[in-house]
């Protein structure tokens, strides 16, 4: 899905101790494009993507994704837009604890009409000889595969990712990009990943700079292939 911000701002609080969490943000993004968006702590990453997945309500500007107004839309048609065309990925990996593998995935494939089928998927992140396993006897590189395969599952057209490889280290966090880039590049997925970690910017399409609630610079950028990746944190 392409996706358009115009003059989007966002404020937490008030008075003298109001945040500008979005402080008038421009961003064009076209179907398909890997998406970097790097910045310090408290910049407004993660604010950015709650507010084009109408997860968080914006103040003022304007956010269109494909022929959807966000900033127009109600709360119901918001969850609905969600659930039908955008999968998350978070750095903590929100597995349901008592269900297996398999039935975490299934979850997510239960909310949509056309899901792809979940044994398939298992496979391609390489969690098909885990599917009845719990949670709790995987490692945290094996969890976020997990997670990975319940937001895809869906077949979302957008995948909004915040710091998917913030807790993994090196080799793992290359192994779930990997998946990532093979997924952005298979179905052509819109994928928004924030990181902290500036060396991820080399596998995307464009990399997007944020400081302070602004964007300070968006730059194209000839993508690598994730197993090239050197990692520095
Ligand atoms: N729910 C909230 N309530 C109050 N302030 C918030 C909330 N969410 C974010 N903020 C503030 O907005 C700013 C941007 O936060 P955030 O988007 O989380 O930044 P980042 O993801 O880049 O670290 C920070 O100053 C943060 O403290
Ligand atoms: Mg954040």
């Amino acid at each position: 899905m392409a996706i358009q911000l115009k003059s989007v701002t966002k404020a937490y609080g008030t008075g003298e101790v109001q945040v500008k969490a979005l402080n008038g943000v421009d961003l064009e993004i076209k179907a398909g494009q890997f998406v970097v968006v790097l910045g310090p702590s408290g910049s407004g990453k993660s604010t950015l993507l709650n507010v084009m997945s109408g997860l968080d309500r914006l103040d003022e500007g304007k956010i269109v994704i494909d022929d959807y107004k966000i900033h127009e839309m109600e709360d119901k048609a918001l969850t609905k837009f969600r659930r039908n065309h955008v999968g998350f990925i978070f750095q903590q990996y929100n597995l349901l604890q008592t269900l297996t593998v398999k039935e975490n995935v299934l979850i997510g494939a239960r909310l949509v009409d056309d899901p792809f089928d979940v044994d398939q998927l298992l496979e391609d992140v390489g969690m098909d000889a885990h599917a009845v396993k719990y949670p709790f006897q995987l490692s945290g590189g094996e969890q976020q595969r997990v997670s990975i395969a319940r937001a895809l599952v869906k077949r979302p057209k957008m995948l909004f990712c915040d710091e998917p490889t913030g807790a993994l280290d090196e080799s793992t966090g290359k192994n779930v990009l990997a998946i990532l880039q093979k997924l952005n590049r298979s179905y052509n997925t819109t994928v928004l990943l924030i990181t902290h970690n500036a060396s991820i910017a080399a596998l995307a399409d464009v990399v997007v700079k944020m400081n302070s609630g602004k964007i300070v610079d968006v730059a194209k950028n000839t993508p690598i292939d994730a197993k090239e990746l050197r990692w520095s944190e």
